[in-house]
């Protein structure tokens, strides 16, 4: 036993946090929640049927993740591409279905110290939508434990095509391009993460090996973890499984493996 099991975890996810080392876990945690429409195909049910029940899921892991306090969690809810791409009722019936999760959730999210964030282009969201966003942000913005960033209407390639336009608009208040230097962290410092460090494990469900245009600058060095296990099956005891399994990673971050008992660093893997 390493450390002490926190409260509110059931038997099965404290026998899992038990195993874990609690200074290794990771800082921030992003997921791409997929796999409610086969979810719901396996039950011959209709799609929507299939993201209802990915609220369930939502409500899991968002509470375990604080009780083990994990800083940052950030789910890839919308693409840009969902919106583009997917029927208008089956859109229209996700924006309600985030309107109530906002206002069934704000208790909870107070209850549990977490804090409400939103990554993505939330001018192009119906204004009724973008309301109860900033309400319910407003509402968590005292909270001081995990900070919650939901993934709406967001697009990575989006994202840096908008810290360049934001960078260009800084340097042409600030005396023009001539002064502009440009760095890694200069970028970073435009993202719409830039209240977050990078995710150090992210997690997707359902099997795919993709990335889908999600944090594809900040998951860089990150960890990838992909179950079969579909979204809406998906619980604060899967999530307790994905680190065990980030433990027994090693992270080099382009270096050398560091230590073999002989002082000399293995020369295998440079990623
Ligand atoms: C991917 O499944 C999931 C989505 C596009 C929407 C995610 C939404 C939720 C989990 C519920 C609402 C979330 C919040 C935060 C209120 P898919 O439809 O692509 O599944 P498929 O690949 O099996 O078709």
């Amino acid at each position: 036993m390493h450390l002490k099991v926190p409260a509110g975890l059931d038997r099965k996810e404290a026998e899992v946090y038990s195993r874990l080392h609690p200074e290794r876990l990771p800082q921030h945690i992003a997921i791409i929640m997929d796999g409610n429409g086969r979810w719901a195909r396996r039950r011959h049910l209709p799609r929507i049927a299939g993201h209802r029940a990915g609220v369930a899921a939502v409500r899991s892991v968002v509470e375990t993740a604080a009780r083990i306090h994990i800083p940052s969690l950030t789910l890839y809810a919308f693409s840009e591409e969902n919106w583009k791409r997917r029927p208008r009722t089956e859109v229209s019936f996700l924006m309600s279905l985030l309107q109530r999760y906002l206002k069934a959730e704000v208790p909870t999210l107070n209850k549990n110290n977490i804090r409400l964030e939103y990554i993505g282009r939330q001018h192009e969201l119906s204004s009724d939508v973008q309301d109860r966003m900033a309400w319910a942000r407003e509402a968590t913005g005292h909270n001081t434990g995990m900070t919650l960033t939901l993934a709406l209407n967001y697009s990575a390639r989006t994202e840096i095509v908008d810290a360049f336009n934001s960078l260009l608009a800084m340097a042409q208040q600030n005396g023009g391009v001539a002064h502009l230097e440009v760095d890694e962290e200069a970028i970073a410092r435009h993202l719409y993460t830039r209240h977050l460090p990078d995710p150090d494990l992210v997690i997707r469900t359902s099997g795919e090996m993709r990335l889908s245009n999600f944090l594809l600058w900040q998951l860089a060095y990150a960890e990838i973890y992909v179950t079969p296990t579909l979204w809406p099956d998906f619980r604060g005891l899967h999530l307790l499984e994905a680190l065990a399994e980030y433990q027994k990673r090693e992270r080099r971050y382009g270096g050398l493996v560091e230590d073999h008992g002989n002082g000399i660093p293995s020369r295998q893997g440079k990623h």
